[in-house]
């Protein structure tokens, strides 16, 4: 069992953890992720089991556009997976963004997160080419919430 939470700064040590685990060479530098967790118009969640101990976060960037918002963070550890934790934090983040559309960003090769994003409505709308570290594109998709 998990539920969804607002996450903070107290969570920082956890989310270090969970960078290294999902993003190897995208991970970013602890100094973003104490941004993340700290400014506002950020929306930031967390996964979490009984315990308290964080499953997955996902964090919707609200400040570059009025006209949409930019998840910009989703990860969940690897034990953790196929258990529709990831598809709890996307809805509960969507539903708090407040925006008509939101975008987001993925390596063209993470055809897991693909699937996912496209199980939930996105739809490729741009190309970033060799955006990524080791020169891969990255595909911009996006979703209209009603
Ligand atoms: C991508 C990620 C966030 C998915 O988390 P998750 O909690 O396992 O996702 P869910 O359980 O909500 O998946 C829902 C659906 O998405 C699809 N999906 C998710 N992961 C998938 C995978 N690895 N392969 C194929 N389909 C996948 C499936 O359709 C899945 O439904 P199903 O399990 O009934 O088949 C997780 O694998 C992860 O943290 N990966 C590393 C970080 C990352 O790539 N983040 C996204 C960056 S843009």
């Amino acid at each position: 069992m998990y539920t969804i939470e607002p996450a903070g700064i107290k969570d920082l040590k956890a989310l270090n953890r969970l960078e290294k685990v999902c993003f190897e060479e995208d991970r970013w530098p602890v100094w973003d992720l104490f941004s993340v967790l700290t400014v506002s118009d950020v929306v930031r969640l967390k996964a979490v089991d009984e315990a308290g101990n964080m499953l997955g976060f996902i964090a919707g960037d609200l400040r570059e556009s009025q006209r949409f918002g930019w998840i910009v963070t989703l990860g969940v550890f690897p034990e953790y997976r196929r258990q529709k934790i990831a598809s709890a934090l996307l809805e509960a983040c969507e539903n708090r963004m407040s925006r008509d559309r939101v975008r987001l960003c993925v390596r063209r090769s993470n055809l897991g997160a693909l699937a996912l994003y496209e199980k939930h409505g996105y739809m490729q709308v741009d190309v970033w080419k060799k955006y990524y570290v080791g020169g891969e594109d990255a595909l911009v998709l996006e979703k209209y919430l009603s």
